[in-house]
């Protein structure tokens, strides 16, 4: 019906009428936007009448390239009080996300990427799309504001990604309201004696019952709960007569339900007394998006890092992000500012100075103009002028661009200068950013590799024209990108063979405690590296989701072969070579080479923000870190706080509610590090507790020696009830049988 040689016999005056209720405010039906639109797209070749595909007479044909949108803004006034926004879409898949704006405050949704809706789109016919503004695609979260008050929404924007998109659509329509079916979504087993069921919509909830092998269970007492930031979602915790124990659980549900086997247990002890303290700055994140997300998630420190900072010009307010966007400057925050409203959230500060030899001198400005190197492979889509530096076959531009061009002079007196007149003092600087590969990022400005002997006088000189400003401040260097620039510099093994082939990250130690010696003031306080699991997990199918979780033991497990090119061939002299091994490893690189250096890891990742296993991944390391002793940690970068990544932070600290301030011993009578995570806190005699149960499908059962019963704050999040901060009190009675179900971290503080 929806095809062009069917064009005269469809009717479809009796299908729009019927899904368009008179409240409702259309946006398209056809030939053109409904009065008081406006078109506010870019980069795109539209149609407002296309007749290759539609319903009605008529459909909008959208050609976007790369990053280009539809964007259709309501003229006057604004549409908050709508209940959702309802389209039909036909295309192959394309490559859009979809965000609700305010153009008044410059607010934002969170993006919607078209997956979220879990629908396959086809090109030939149309599929019918609705967001709910109560429960937002994706996240689950209600369409609001997280920065500017209420949001007056009155912009719709449908933007495509990197390599452009093309798609039609039609029946765009706001909707008036929406009624959400009553249903039960999940009903899992939790910790002695409790069944958590998530659900939407009026349910009945005494329909609810339990059996395990075949015999009724009684439910003595029920709590609901609604998450903070998924008020479309509930869960009732369902408190049973007796405890849970092994075999076959079955929980029916109106209509619905949900069968688990619940397993032996796994015997583990607890020892609160065998306790070391955990340094809370392991919790941090690069760039926080403001004072509520540092408060929400307990961020204790955060880091104002990256490829954009080397070029960080703090007279001006400029920067330039180098070949991650075709080498333009642009304004900035300022640092001073953003350390201020940091520390005034309650986070400490890490911020980057520059220690290259040029700034950004401008916002607008850019090292490879099309008028004065035409032949490039690539031009920023927003400016035609400004090219990658790259020639279409991929090498270098030569001659290397004159640094004027987009660039001032800078220098250790203009650091002095600058942090001398900070009014907001950072924690800790970091001497640059991945100065090692200065040659690719930077390379308008920086073409020549650095050498091992660049890098230290680098961090010397300016180290100690931090100090000299800011005697206080702690130093953090070299914040090295990766396995492959630990042991050795841009320059190859040439450069190895000239420093005794000694590895670079412990030749720099043994460096910086020879300048010690010498000069008798320590410059680097923290050894500052970066840590990018290297295995690939990119097709995100089970095999990478399982190789993902497992890839936590790199991080402490000399006994885990890196199961990534480290592992085949991995590079350097260090003992084991193929294990990574990275907090025991580069602990022993100081200890041998410059005792008493902290460990910082100021970027890592869980290498997927959005899927349910990057925030299991990042639970499994909060912990590990922890455990381990790491001095301070910054994801890389501002994780979601709605999103899985987000989650595993609030799991540990959410609004207040913290893991304990020391490390507890945790005994496992049989680990099993690929599928399990266990970890103990313990502060002021209280416990907490996080177990990750990391296996997609089995249910865990254990029994915890030493963990009191009586009154938990419990948290959880994953599993089939998916990501929502899900929070309740409970009581154990007894710890001889705690249930976590598959794909979930739970945190338990005693109370
Ligand atoms: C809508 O805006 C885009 C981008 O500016 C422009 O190319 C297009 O011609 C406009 N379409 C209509 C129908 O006004
Ligand atoms: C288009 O979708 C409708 C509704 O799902 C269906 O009835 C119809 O057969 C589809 N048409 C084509 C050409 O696939
Ligand atoms: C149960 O009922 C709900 C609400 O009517 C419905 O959305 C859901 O699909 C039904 N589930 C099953 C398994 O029939
Ligand atoms: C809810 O379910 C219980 C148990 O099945 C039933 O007795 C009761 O009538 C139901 N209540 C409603 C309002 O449907
Ligand atoms: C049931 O749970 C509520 C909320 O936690 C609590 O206030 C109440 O005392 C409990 N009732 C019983 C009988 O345990
Ligand atoms: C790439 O193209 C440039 C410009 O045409 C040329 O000078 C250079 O030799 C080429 N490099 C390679 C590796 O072919
Ligand atoms: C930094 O550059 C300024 C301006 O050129 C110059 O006056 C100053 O001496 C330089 N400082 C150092 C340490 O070279
Ligand atoms: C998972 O993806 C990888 C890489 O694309 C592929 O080699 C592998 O066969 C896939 N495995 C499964 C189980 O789909
Ligand atoms: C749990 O108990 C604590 C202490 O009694 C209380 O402050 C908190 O609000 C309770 N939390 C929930 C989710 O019931």
């Amino acid at each position: 019906m929806w095809l062009r040689a069917f064009k005269a016999i469809i009717s479809l005056a009796i299908i729009a009428p019927a899904l368009v209720r008179a409240d409702d405010l259309v946006i398209y039906n056809d030939g053109a936007l409904a009065s008081g639109w406006e078109n506010w797209s870019w980069s795109s070749t539209l149609d407002f009448a296309a007749t290759d595909l539609f319903v009605g007479t008529s459909s909008i044909s959208i050609a976007s390239t790369e990053w280009a949108a539809l964007s259709l803004k309501l003229g006057s006034t604004t549409f908050q009080s709508y209940a959702g926004l309802r389209f039909d879409i036909a295309g192959a898949q394309p490559d859009i996300q979809i965000s609700i704006q305010s153009t008044a405050d410059n607010s934002q949704s969170p993006t919607i990427p078209l997956s979220a809706f879990g629908k396959t789109i086809v090109a030939d016919n149309f599929t019918s799309l609705l967001i709910d503004f109560n429960a937002l695609p994706g996240t689950g979260s209600k369409l609001e504001s997280r920065c500017c008050g209420d949001g007056t929404w009155d912009r719709i924007t449908f933007q495509a990604g990197g390599s452009g998109a093309t798609y039609h659509l039609d029946n765009v329509v706001l909707v008036s309201s929406i009624v959400v079916a009553p249903q039960f979504l999940s009903a899992e087993p939790l910790a002695n004696d409790v069944i958590a069921v998530t659900t939407v919509g009026p349910v009945n909830i005494s329909s609810v019952s339990v059996t395990l092998n075949q015999q009724v269970l009684k439910i003595a007492n029920q709590t609901t709960y609604i998450p903070v930031d998924t008020p479309s979602k509930s869960i009732t915790y369902l408190q049973l007569a007796s405890s849970l124990a092994p075999g076959s659980l079955l929980i029916t549900a109106a209509n619905a339900s949900f069968a688990y086997t619940l397993p032996a247990v796994q015997y583990a002890s607890i020892v609160q007394d065998v306790k070391y303290p955990i340094n809370p700055h392991i919790y941090g994140v690069n760039f926080p998006s403001g004072s509520g997300y540092i408060k929400h998630l307990g961020i204790p420190m955060s880091r104002w890092g990256g490829n954009a900072v080397t070029a960080y010009n703090p007279f001006g307010g400029f920067t330039n992000a180098g070949n991650d966007w075709y080498f333009e400057n642009r304004g900035s925050d300022s640092a001073d500012d953003w350390i201020g409203w940091v520390q005034a959230a309650g986070s400490a500060s890490m911020l980057t100075i520059p220690a290259l030899d040029w700034v950004s001198k401008d916002a607008s400005s850019y090292s490879y103009p099309r008028t004065i190197y035409p032949d490039q492979a690539r031009f920023d889509p927003y400016n035609s002028d400004a090219g990658n530096g790259l020639f279409p076959n991929g090498s270098y531009i030569t001659p290397p661009p004159d640094p004027t061009r987009a660039y001032t002079a800078w220098n250790t007196s203009a650091v002095k200068q600058w942090l001398s007149g900070l009014a907001n003092k950072p924690t800790i600087v970091t001497i640059d950013n991945e100065m090692e590969i200065a040659h690719s990022t930077h390379q308008d400005m920086h073409p020549e590799p650095v050498s091992y002997d660049e890098e230290l006088s680098r961090v010397i000189n300016f180290a100690t024209a931090a100090k000299a400003a800011l005697p206080n401040v702690l130093v953090a260097a070299p914040s090295t990108c990766s396995w492959w620039f630990y042991w050795t510099s841009a320059i190859g093994y040439t450069d190895n063979a000239a420093h005794y082939n000694t590895d670079f990250i412990p030749w720099f130690l043994s460096q910086m405690k020879n300048q010690e010696a010498t000069t008798g003031k320590r410059l680097l306080d923290y050894l500052d590296i970066h840590y990018y699991f290297q295995a690939d997990t990119s097709s995100n199918n089970a095999t990478a989701k399982a190789l993902r979780l497992r890839a936590t033991r790199s991080l402490w497990d000399y006994s885990y072969v890196d199961e990534s090119w480290v592992g085949v061939s991995p590079q350097n002299h260090q003992w084991n070579p193929t294990a990574v091994g990275l907090i025991p490893r580069f602990k022993t690189l100081i200890d041998i080479n410059y005792p008493g250096t902290k460990l910082s890891i100021s970027e890592w990742s869980s290498t997927n923000d959005k899927d349910l296993t990057g925030g299991l991944v990042a639970v499994d390391v909060l912990g590990i870190f922890g455990k381990y002793k790491v001095d301070s940690a910054t994801y890389w970068a501002e994780p979601d706080e709605l999103g899985p990544i987000g989650l595993a932070y609030w799991l540990y600290r959410g609004y207040g509610a913290y893991f304990g301030s020391s490390s507890a011993q945790v005994n496992l009578a049989n680990p099993k590090p690929d599928v399990l995570g266990v970890y103990a806190g313990t502060e002021l005699g209280k416990l907490t507790l996080v177990i990750v149960n990391k296996d997609p499908a089995e249910t865990m059962a254990f029994d915890l020696a030493n963990v009191p019963s009586g009154k938990y704050f419990i948290r959880h999040f994953g599993g089939a009830a998916g990501v929502a901060k899900w929070q309740t009190n409970i009581t154990i009675k007894s710890s001889t049988y705690i249930v976590v179900p598959p794909y979930t971290a739970i945190f338990l503080k005693q109370l």
